[in-house]
């Protein structure tokens, strides 16, 4: 059995600076070791463990789909000691990775569903493997309607440029995008804020709609009511949550949200369930 703290060896193969700002980037790594690739067996949703030898280890969540397997990538915010070394390695480095961690979105279960999806600023990263993942031509007639509202605070805090412009050229996914505001007279989506793009171009739900949710609190907190307005269920709403790590497998208990522990029963949880944690969450 592998020892769950031992991390596999990857190399970093490319590296994509996603914003304006180069405060986010997506980082493409290749298993160094034959049949690494497949025992890092990950649904979306879930997350790895990076590690920097001497330097430290964080939770990232996993922005590939597991259809772009072997590669893996992960996009992550400069904000501290690790993000900060990891921003400044170059292609063809070696570093660690240990996982795949946590629950993940439970995609046989959104089988035959609407899918709504609203994303706020660099938590969009998971999302953008579940959407990859729904529209391989393999997977698409798994799922029925599928609806994206996506928001950052201006055109150049947007990630995936590319994959966006792909997934708007097509007819069988509906792509919101906002931004908080610009001065760019060029500007051809939506401006405002998350909520109130979801309020007016989000399906109401029926009884097979399911919305997953990633953002910052402040969006969560404003997007609650919005979704309750259109007839989606708490037991319908996922959530991604964060929370401070260390094992990332449930030893530890440094990540707890009341009884749960966000890496091991989690990150994914349904609103219904989190609404068990009150003060908690
Ligand atoms: C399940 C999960 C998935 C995540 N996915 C992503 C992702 O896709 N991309 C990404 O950029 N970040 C993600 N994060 C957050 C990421 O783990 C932290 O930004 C990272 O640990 C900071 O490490 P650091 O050493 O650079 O910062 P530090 O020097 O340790 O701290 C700098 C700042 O980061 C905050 N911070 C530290 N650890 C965490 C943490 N675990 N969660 C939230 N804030 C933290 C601190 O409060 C401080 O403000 C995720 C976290 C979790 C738990
Ligand atoms: S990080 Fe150790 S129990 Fe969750």
């Amino acid at each position: 059995m592998k020892n769950p703290y031992k991390p596999y060896p990857v190399t970093i193969k490319n590296i994509r600076t996603e914003t304006e700002d180069k405060s986010l980037k997506t980082f493409t790594f290749e298993f160094d070791s034959p049949g690494d690739e497949k025992a890092f067996d990950f649904n979306c949703g879930q997350f790895g463990m990076l590690s920097i030898q001497g330097v430290g280890e964080i939770p990232i969540g996993i922005a590939s789909s597991p259809t772009e397997k072997p590669l893996v990538k992960f996009t992550v915010f400069k904000t501290g000691k690790v993000t900060g070394h990891l921003h400044n390695m170059k292609e063809g480095e070696v570093m660690g990775l240990r996982g795949p961690m946590g629950n993940g979105f439970p995609m046989d279960e959104l089988e035959g569903k609407n899918i709504l999806i609203v994303g706020g600023g660099f938590a969009f990263t998971t999302l953008r493997s579940t959407i990859e993942m729904m529209l391989q031509p393999e997977n698409r007639s798994r799922f029925k309607n599928i609806d994206v509202v996506y928001g950052a605070r201006t055109p150049g805090m947007l990630l995936y440029r590319e994959e966006l412009e792909a997934w708007e050229k097509r007819d069988d996914i509906n792509v919101h995008i906002t931004v908080d505001g610009t001065d760019d007279p060029d500007w051809a989506y939506h401006t405002g804020f998350v909520p109130a793009i979801t309020e007016k171009c989000a399906p109401r739900a029926d009884a097979d709609s399911v919305a997953i949710v990633c953002g910052p609190p402040i969006m969560i907190k404003f997007t609650r009511p919005v979704l309750k307005e259109l007839g989606y269920a708490d037991e319908a709403i996922l959530m991604s949550l964060e929370n401070r790590m260390k094992c990332g497998i449930g030893m530890c208990g440094r990540c707890n949200i009341g009884r749960e522990l966000v890496c091991h029963d989690g990150p994914v949880f349904t609103l219904a369930e989190l609404n068990k944690t009150p003060g908690e969450f």
